[in-house]
């Protein structure tokens, strides 16, 4: 099969990496891809917002599965481009419908959607500038902390938690009134503080059947001891010690479930990931956010933990078949730590050569590229975050040390990498 993987970071490379390994006669292009992809296909230099040319190029090349990592084309309706054309829409398509993406394309609509299923999340409310004042006073109103989110997409920087309603007065005029995210704050949601741990579930959905793939958890911070600036991720570890079997299954029962029958008794074509943000208050599984793909870097520790073979689930979601799939999990725990570029989350100069590629790799970890590319037959940064490690070990905080120690071959200019992921689990050898 002709298969074409969208997308350029470190969670597409894990994706083709597993693409890769299916058995059958398969053959991989991804678009635009870094120099990790490069090693399990043939990169294309595809631009993910023309979706003539995606098109175009899945006609060319006789693509029969099309899967997309990251969430703007299909916020902005690729699949809905593909179905309204007859050379394409035949393709098997791993990603929702532009509907579908509107759980994480509009956190009103997702905050909506969950209402309406009942499935449980922070209380909150929907304003706009027809009902600015009355957004003021309930801001002001509102138990501290409090958190404003605009409603559409902003790359993660549109979720603030203020500490005083000065500032979340100023920060919901702002939104509003200056459109400080431009479209994406024309709505804005307010809503209640969740004191609590987060993890993250991935679950893959035809629209009717579904499968939960392993859990994650992301380190989001920049410093050590989560200190310091957001960033898109520096690090995930797989399984979440504190996500036992009982606390999993009240997440089956009243998230999961409650979701994907959601989709289908309101006709929402999704046959994909979905990414479902959770915090867990007093034992209890509450929904901050869902997106609508994996995350980044949580696939590079959840698809090396899937036995499976990638393009036969990818079938069976494309044709709505998952029900007759079972999810087979190596049942060592990964860690995966992210080197990123000196400066990153701010301004950062790319173009340095990555040295120690060539190496032989320890056998319990896998590099995955992220922001790399080529420059003159050599590897060279080109993004904040580089390049991940994953290892396997018998805790998340044992994986995490195989990382760390896979790193010291590995090199760049201004490189810098967490050495505290999965430092919360020390304890936990016992998986
Ligand atoms: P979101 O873009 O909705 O995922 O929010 C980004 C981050 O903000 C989340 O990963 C949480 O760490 C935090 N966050 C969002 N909503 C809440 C909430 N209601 N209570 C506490 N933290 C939140
Ligand atoms: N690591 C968080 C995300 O992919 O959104």
């Amino acid at each position: 099969m002709n298969i074409l993987l969208l997308g350029a970071g470190g969670r597409e490379h894990a994706i083709a990496w597993k693409l890769q390994q299916s058995k059958g006669d398969n053959t991989l292009f991804i678009a635009p891809g870094n120099a990790g992809t490069a090693q399990c296909g043939t990169n294309v230099p595809l631009d993910l917002n023309n979706f003539d040319a995606i098109a175009s190029f899945c006609v060319e090349t006789k693509i029969e599965m099309l899967v997309v990592g990251p969430e703007e084309p299909l916020v902005k309706g690729l699949y809905d481009f593909f179905q309204s054309k007859p050379a394409v829409k035949d393709i098997y398509f791993i990603g929702p419908s532009k509907e579908g993406a509107q759980l994480e394309g509009s956190k009103a609509f997702s905050k909506a959607f969950m209402e309406r299923h009942n499935i449980p999340t922070a209380k909150y409310r929907e304003f706009d500038t027809s009902n600015f004042d009355e957004g003021t006073k309930y801001v002001n109103e509102h138990p501290l902390p409090v958190v404003i989110k605009a409603d559409g997409l902003a790359a993660g920087k549109a979720v603030l938690i203020c500490h005083s309603h000065i500032e979340a007065v100023a920060e919901f005029e702002l939104m509003l009134q200056q459109q400080k995210f431009g479209e994406a704050s024309r709505k804005v949601v307010v809503e209640e503080f969740l004191d609590g741990i987060e993890l993250s579930v991935f679950v893959l959905t035809d629209g009717k059947n579904y499968v939960v793939l392993p859990e994650a958890k992301d380190y989001k911070r920049i410093g050590e001891g989560d200190k310091g600036l957001n960033t898109g991720g520096m690090g995930a570890v797989s399984p979440v010690p504190f996500a036992t079997p009982d606390f999993m299954k009240k997440v089956e029962d009243r998230v999961i479930k409650p979701t994907i029958d959601g989709l289908r008794k309101e006709n929402i074509d999704y046959r994909g990931f979905i990414f479902i943000g959770l915090i867990k208050v007093n034992d209890e599984p509450l929904v901050i956010e869902y997106n609508s793909r994996m995350g980044d870097p949580e696939t590079e520790v959840v698809i090396p933990r899937l036995k499976n073979d990638l393009v036969e689930l990818f079938t069976a979601a494309a044709r709505q078949e998952l029900d007759k799939v079972t999810i087979d999990i190596d049942e060592r725990a990964a860690a995966t730590v992210m080197a990123v570029s000196g400066g990153y989350p701010g301004s950062y100069e790319k173009g340095f050569e990555v040295l120690g590629l060539d190496l032989p790799m320890p056998a319990n970890s896998i590099f995955f590229h992220a922001g790399t590319g080529f420059k003159d037959g050599i590897v060279v940064t080109t993004g904040g975050r580089v390049l991940c490690v994953t290892s396997f070990g018998d805790s998340v905080f044992a994986a995490a040390q195989e990382s760390r120690r896979a790193f010291k071959r590995l090199d760049y200019d201004g490189m810098y990498y967490r050495r505290d992921i999965g430092f919360e689990f020390e304890e936990n050898v016992e998986m």
